[in-house]
């Protein structure tokens, strides 16, 4: 009698934290903990790999996380391939010949099915590997919250809504971060990705050719690889932070201080506005750059997940299951 009392109250408190934890729907550092022990190294070797095969390809999974957190959150719905039935997101403006890094995401769910098999979403995967990325490359570490499950579903219109264009001025960027729960601080601070990877030549000829609040003779070099008119060199390669593109550092906010960003909306950050002293702030210190970063990053991890029962864990990120 007695032990098959203690039998049910254990029972019946067990199934109140089960059912409280999928009530509150919220991620935690601990969510695979048990059932995939291995995700954490197997994720960071993958990521190693590959970052050791092209330095640039931290930088295109970094960028992946942005913008599918940006697009009703952070659901694995940009992994999503396009079928005769289904449009995802890859091609959305923001994605298509740009976006990049698909196959290693494959590559890195391989390896973390191989250890524990319909356990770990892309979702997380995709969280885990961006946070891998930017250790790899020399930036901050962080706990990544885990728990997000992958959407059955993407959206062509909200990733070209959703995703802010390189034409955008600041007010723009402020107010889409804010509708998202994200600071003008972490605006800044998330822009500060852009000191690793690279851009094409079309998303950065109007500023080069066109505008004044840019150096002379950076915008010169970048002519050099970046022809006047449209249609010719359109995916020719510049490096976002001129100085250090395969490290992760803060000379992204010393270039702009010099009005050598490269995108319109990185210079945007530094041009008179209400952000210059922020910029300021992280040219100078590249603790408070880290540290900031790092904080913005799990905020932007914690758009809109789906949890609990919602959505699920797809077997391929390429297809829903
Ligand atoms: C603030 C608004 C932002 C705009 C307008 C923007 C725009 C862009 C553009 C136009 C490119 C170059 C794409 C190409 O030419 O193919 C780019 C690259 C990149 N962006 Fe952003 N971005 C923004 C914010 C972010 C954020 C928040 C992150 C990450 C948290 C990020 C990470 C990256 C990375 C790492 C690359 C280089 C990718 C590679 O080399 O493959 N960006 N971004
Ligand atoms: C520069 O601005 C002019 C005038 O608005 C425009 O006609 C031209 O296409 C622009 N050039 C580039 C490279 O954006």
């Amino acid at each position: 009698m007695a032990s098959s009392s203690i039998f049910n109250t254990i029972a019946v408190l067990a199934f109140l934290v089960l059912f409280m934890s999928n009530a509150n729907a919220q991620l935690s550092a601990n969510f695979y903990f048990k059932s995939c022990p291995k995700l954490f190294p197997t994720v960071k070797s993958a990521v190693q790999s590959a970052i050791s095969k092209e330095a640039r390809i931290g930088a295109s999974i970094l960028r992946l996380f942005f913008h599918d957190c940006f697009v009703n959150g952070c659901d694995g719905s940009l992994l999503l391939d396009d079928t005769s039935s289904f449009r995802g997101e890859k091609n959305a403006n923001p994605n298509r010949n740009s976006a990049r890094g698909f196959d290693v995401v494959d590559n890195i769910k391989s390896a973390v099915e191989n250890v524990c098999p319909g356990v770990v979403s892309c979702a997380d995967v995709l969280a885990i590997a961006a946070r891998d990325s930017v250790v790899t490359l020399g930036g901050p570490n962080w706990d990544v919250k885990l728990g997000r499950r992958d959407a059955r579903t993407a959206s062509l219109s909200a990733a070209n809504n959703g995703i802010p264009p390189p034409t955008s001025d600041l007010n723009r960027l402020i107010s889409r971060f804010s509708s998202l729960g994200l600071s003008t601080r972490d605006l800044v601070a998330l822009s500060g990705s852009h000191t690793i990877g690279q851009a094409r030549c079309t998303n950065f000829r109007a500023r080069i050719y066109n505008e004044s609040n840019i150096e002379s003779s950076f915008a010169k070099t970048r002519q050099s690889n970046c022809p006047r008119n449209s249609g010719s060199g359109d995916n020719n390669l510049a490096p976002l932070d001129l100085q250090t593109p395969t490290a992760f550092d803060n000379k992204y906010f010393i270039n702009l201080i010099q009005n050598k960003g490269l995108l319109h909306s990185d210079q945007q950050l530094f041009n008179g506005g209400s952000t210059d002293s922020i910029v300021r702030g992280y040219s100078n210190s590249q603790s408070s750059f880290a540290s900031d970063f790092a904080a913005a990053m799990i905020k932007m991890g914690d758009i809109s997940p789906l949890t609990g029962s919602n959505g699920e864990i797809r077997k391929n990120c390429r297809r829903v299951n």
